[in-house]
C-alpha cells in the first residue's frame, strides 16, 4: 500500500495544515501534493511572530508589546510527528455530493469516508441506505457514536429510534439488529465507529468483520474503479 500522504500545503503562512475538501471533486486538487510523505511542523505566521528579544526577554524594538495577545494566533511551533487537521466541508448536503464520493457497500448501501484512523482504529463515515428492512445484525468492539442526517433506524433489540436530528451511542459489546423501517426511502447517518464490526447469525455467531482497513480497502477499490485513483482515500487517513 502507498504511504498516506499529507495534503495539506504547508508553508503559506495560512491555515496551513487544513485541507479542504470541495463538494465538486477537482481531481487535479489531489495530484498536486504526492511529494510530502511525512507530518510536518505547522507553518508559523511570520507576519505574526515576535521580533528578536534581548537576554532579558523584551522584545527588541517593541514589536511585541504592540501584539494584542488576546487576539494573536499560537507563535510557536506545533509538535513533530502531529497528524494533519482535517476539513471537510458541506457533509449534510447530501444530495450535492459527487456521487463518486459513495462506496457501494452492498445493493443500495453505500459510505462515504470522512475519517480513516488507522493508528487509532476507528473511522468517521456517513452511512447511507436507500432501502427499508433489515440491514444487518452485528456486534461492536468499541463505542459507536450517530448522528442521523435523514430518515430514521432502530435496532429491534431497543425501543429507541434514531431520527433525523438525532444523537445516539451504542456502547462496546452490544449485538444488535439494524432495521430502516417501511415507508423511509433514505437513511443516512453520520457514524463515529470505534474498533470493528462483528457480523454475527442470531445466536452470536461470527460471520464477516468489518474495520477501518476494510472500509479503507474497499474506498481505494472504488476510488480507483471511478478513475479518482485508490490515492484519492489517503486523505483521509489519520
Ligand atoms: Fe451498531
Amino acid at each position: 500500500m502507498d504511504q498516506p500522504r499529507q495534503t495539506a500545503r504547508s508553508g503559506d503562512g495560512d491555515a496551513a495544515t487544513t485541507h479542504v475538501m470541495p463538494q465538486t471533486v477537482d481531481i487535479t486538487l489531489f495530484q498536486e501534493d504526492k511529494e510530502d510523505i511525512l507530518p510536518k511542523h505547522h507553518a508559523t505566521n511570520t507576519s505574526m511572530s515576535p521580533t528578536a528579544t534581548n537576554e532579558n526577554g523584551s522584545s527588541a524594538n517593541g514589536a511585541r508589546a504592540k501584539l494584542d495577545e488576546k487576539a494573536a494566533p499560537y507563535q510557536g511551533e506545533q509538535p513533530y510527528g502531529m497528524p494533519n487537521d482535517l476539513v471537510i466541508p458541506g457533509i449534510m448536503d447530501i444530495d450535492g455530493t459527487d456521487e463518486r464520493l459513495w462506496v457501494p457497500q452492498a445493493p443500495d448501501v453505500s459510505f462515504r469516508p470522512l475519517l480513516l484512523s488507522t493508528s487509532q482504529g476507528y473511522f468517521v463515515n456517513i452511512l447511507r441506505v436507500k432501502k427499508s428492512g433489515i440491514l444487518s445484525r452485528h456486534q461492536h468492539t468499541g463505542p459507536v457514536h450517530a448522528f442521523t442526517l435523514k430518515g430514521k433506524w432502530h435496532y429491534l433489540e431497543h425501543d429507541w429510534w434514531a431520527t433525523e436530528g438525532g444523537y445516539s451511542m451504542e456502547p462496546p459489546g452490544e449485538t444488535h439488529t439494524l432495521e430502516v423501517p417501511e415507508g423511509v426511502d433514505e437513511m443516512v447517518t453520520l457514524f463515529h465507529v470505534t474498533g470493528a464490526y462483528v457480523y454475527v447469525d442470531p445466536y452470536g455467531k461470527a460471520e464477516k468483520v468489518e474495520d477501518v482497513f476494510s472500509k479503507l480497502k474497499m474506498a481505494r477499490e472504488h476510488y480507483e474503479k471511478v478513475g479518482l485513483g485508490a490515492g484519492f482515500v489517503d486523505q483521509f487517513i489519520r
